[in-house]
């Protein structure tokens, strides 16, 4: 089943296609034409997940799903959210955001936060949403390697270590797009 994922992360794709598995041809963004960066004018998760996939299916008719995802800081309001990628700067730095939330968050001793992911697909014109979210805190010290963004300061619930410290496999068991992907699988096999 052919379907369009809006997104050229390639990290991303290779998580996306490992949980939903065999089935599924996914196509990128920039092998449907949309090379152009997709505006997230939204003020929510929800809305800029909704706000991209409409506009992959109003140029291309085709089914599609699109995702946003936030890190969510208790103790800081729920900050970066829908900020995330432009945290500390206007240009996706991840290390740059890294250092930025262990500056906001040097001597809070509440350092619970939730990642989560928001996926709104469209299939025959329908939309439909779901969601996956992960608990966590956020470490004192950037660990591990793999992965990406915040990887490295999120330590999930349950574990003592991050997630950049976690083969893709068991990071996919258990972190917030997994779990969205998972429910976006199933809602793609009920049909
Ligand atoms: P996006 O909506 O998936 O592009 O995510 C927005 C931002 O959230 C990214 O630029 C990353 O900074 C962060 N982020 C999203 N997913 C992850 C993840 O799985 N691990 C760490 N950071 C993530």
């Amino acid at each position: 089943m052919k379907i369009v994922f809006a997104t050229n992360n390639t990290h991303k794709l290779s998580e996306v296609r490992a949980v939903l598995g065999e089935g599924f041809e996914l196509v990128t963004l920039r092998e449907v034409g949309i090379t152009e960066d997709i505006p997230e004018t939204g003020a929510t998760l929800d809305e800029n997940a909704s706000i991209k996939a409409r506009y992959v299916y109003e140029r291309t008719g085709l089914d599609c799903f699109a995702d946003d995802t936030g890190l969510e800081v208790e103790a800081l309001n729920g900050a970066p959210g829908v900020h995330s990628a432009r945290y500390a700067t206007d240009g996706h730095d991840f290390a740059a955001n890294n250092r930025k939330l262990l500056r906001e968050l040097n001597g809070i001793t509440n350092r619970r936060a939730r990642f989560r992911t928001v996926i709104s697909l469209i299939r025959g014109g329908e939309e439909l949403q779901v969601e996956g979210i992960v608990r966590g805190t956020i470490a004192t010290e950037e660990s591990g390697n793999e992965g990406f963004g915040y990887d490295p300061l999120f330590i999930p619930e349950g574990y003592d270590h991050t997630f950049a410290d976690m083969s893709a496999d068991q990071k996919n068991a258990i972190s917030h797009r997994g779990r969205a992907v998972a429910e976006l699988g199933k809602a793609l096999k009920e049909d």
